[in-house]
């Protein structure tokens, strides 16, 4: 399974573009990582993620419904990923990102910061953020499993670093 999973919820395509680009982002960094629509996407599949980054659009002041179920459902499932990421398309207001955010942290997830947010279609630049974006989710877990083996060496239980934005490069 991908090392970073991108799970987005898209009525028009916008937020899925943005899902695409991050996960061009985060295979330049040579990290696996896939896209998969929330339709699709199945708990089990998600398990073993080093990284989930998931993505909604911003429909009447809010991230839509069913994607705030399934992240309720990955609490259940004990979930092993510690790095996250939050990503989504709106048109004025765009509250879904950082409410998806505050969801994960709330599962003990450490998510990147800021959150992500594009006006409607991503477009040039756009698309380069959210490539960005990936690459500094390549970052951190990259950072994981580097710290993990130091650590590891002292019979400690690893630790994650801070996940700050920014440490991708371009
Ligand atoms: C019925 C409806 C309600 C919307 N409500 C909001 C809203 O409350 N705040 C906001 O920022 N954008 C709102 N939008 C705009 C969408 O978030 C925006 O079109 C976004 O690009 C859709 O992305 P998607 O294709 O990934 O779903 C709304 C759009 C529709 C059609």
């Amino acid at each position: 399974m991908p090392k970073v999973v991108v799970v987005y919820l898209s009525t028009s395509g916008n937020t899925k573009a943005m899902a695409d680009a991050i996960v061009e982002g985060v295979q330049s960094r040579n990290v696996e990582a896939i896209s998969m629509n929330f339709h699709e996407a199945r708990i089990e599949e998600l398990k073993d993620a080093d990284a989930i980054a998931i993505g909604s659009s911003t429909f009447y002041y809010k991230m839509l419904p069913p994607m705030e179920k399934f992240i309720e459902s990955l609490e259940k499932a004990k979930i092993k990923a510690k790095i996250g990421a939050a990503f989504g398309s709106y048109g004025w207001s765009g509250e879904a990102p950082a409410m998806i955010a505050e969801k994960m942290r709330a599962l003990g997830m450490k998510v990147i910061d800021p959150v992500l947010r594009i006006q409607y279609q991503p477009v040039g630049k756009d698309l380069e953020e959210c490539k960005r974006l990936g690459k500094d989710i390549a970052v951190q877990v990259k950072n994981k499993y580097a710290k993990a083996g130091t650590e590891s060496k002292h019979g400690d239980t690893p630790l994650m670093h801070e996940v700050k934005m920014g440490e991708g490069g371009h």
